[in-house]
């Protein structure tokens, strides 16, 4: 048996609801893996600040550096709204992580299912075939920038080094050679500088990478052609608020944002397993969160920190053939709830 610890950070809303689904996954599955996780839980997020009156804490940041690994639900909610910049928000939890982890690289795949094909508000037709992968700049950007209010106005600050393009790119080429060898990157050079320092960094990258094919696409064109032609996509790598906003938008593609797993990397193993979707507030508590993504992003964990490949492709394979066998929740025009879909999931690990 190899020892493993994941922090693990419910945060709010559903994240609580949709990370218990997946330990059980996990921990169904862990022994036939020869693995032997220890899962150690803590606050980040709204309930954070309740507590400690800060989203992240510095012991939490401190046990997720000590960590094989980090899982986390979900951020956020109304209770913690504001427009103060002096308050706390439950994002500044996530932030922070992804700084103080030095997580600069969000692996977000979209691939959905052919039995998913009809739950897209896209056209089958459209769909069909598409197998794309967003790589996004997760600790740099306008994100980090500098902001503050001014009098009557209010700035943020989009800023890029070399450094920080350069090293995300190649982790766009690296998954492109083991995809099918394209990356599109996304930028808006006709306007901003940061973009035209992001495409010349691009092109230096490239040129190492001479069995990829490169093309670069504008933020909007590439909005447009996600919906038009998702397939054409293999691999898209752009900086943190396009990523952001692409991410969503390819999320539908696969007829739910309940469905989207990603995974935060930096130079080391450690990484931040996540869903895409945020806490849901609306359903929270219901019963009704579809834990897909959350699963998913726990097979994420296991392939790229916890050293599992064969374990991540049995809880992929199982999720595919619950989805297959109608286990459909309420996101994808299904009835069933988070316990029902979990159970699914279980019977079809076997
Ligand atoms: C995401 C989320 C976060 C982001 C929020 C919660 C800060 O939307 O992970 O995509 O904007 O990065
Ligand atoms: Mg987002």
């Amino acid at each position: 048996m190899r020892d493993v610890t994941v922090v693990v950070l419910p945060g709010d809303g559903i994240g609580p609801e949709v990370v218990g689904a997946t330990r059980e996954v996990v921990d169904a599955l862990a022994p036939s893996a020869d693995l032997s996780i220890a899962w150690a839980e803590h606050l980040i997020g709204g309930i954070s600040i309740d507590a400690h009156g800060t989203a992240l804490t510095d012991d939490v940041l401190d046990a997720c550096r000590a960590a094989d690994a980090v899982f986390l639900g979900a951020v956020g909610g109304p209770k913690w709204d504001t427009t103060d910049p002096d308050k706390p928000r439950p994002e500044q939890g996530l932030l922070g992580l992804r700084a103080g982890l030095g997580l600069f690289a969000n692996l977000r795949p979209v691939a959905p299912l052919p039995a998913l094909y009809d739950a897209s508000p896209l056209k089958r037709e459209r769909i069909e075939g598409t197998d794309l992968l967003v790589v996004r700049e997760l600790t740099g950007g306008i994100y980090f920038g500098k902001r503050g209010r001014d009098g009557d106005s209010a700035y943020d600050t989009c800023t890029y080094s070399r450094g920080e393009i350069a090293r995300l790119a190649r982790v766009g080429f690296e998954a492109a050679r083991g995809r099918r060898g394209k990356v599109t990157s996304v930028d808006k050079a006709n306007v901003l500088e940061s973009s035209r320092l992001w495409r010349e960094v691009v092109i230096e990258v490239a040129a190492g990478y001479p069995d990829v094919e490169l093309e670069h696409m504008l933020v909007d064109n590439a909005a447009m052609q996600l919906c038009s032609r998702p397939a054409d996509f293999d691999v898209i790598v752009t900086e943190n608020l396009f990523g952001d906003v692409l991410s969503d938008e390819a999320a539908m593609i696969s007829g739910s944002i309940g469905l989207l797993p990603s995974a935060s990397l930096g130079e080391g193993t450690n990484g931040l397993y996540e869903p895409v979707h945020g806490s849901a507030p609306d359903i929270a508590g219901k019963g009704w969160a579809n834990p897909m993504a959350t699963v998913l992003s726990a097979a994420m964990m296991l392939r790229y920190s916890l050293d599992a490949p064969e374990a991540a492709d049995r809880v992929e394979a199982a999720v595919a053939s619950a989805l297959e066998a109608g286990a459909l929740g309420r996101d994808l025009g299904g009835t069933l709830g988070t316990r029902e879909i979990t159970d699914r999931i279980l019977v079809a690990l076997g």
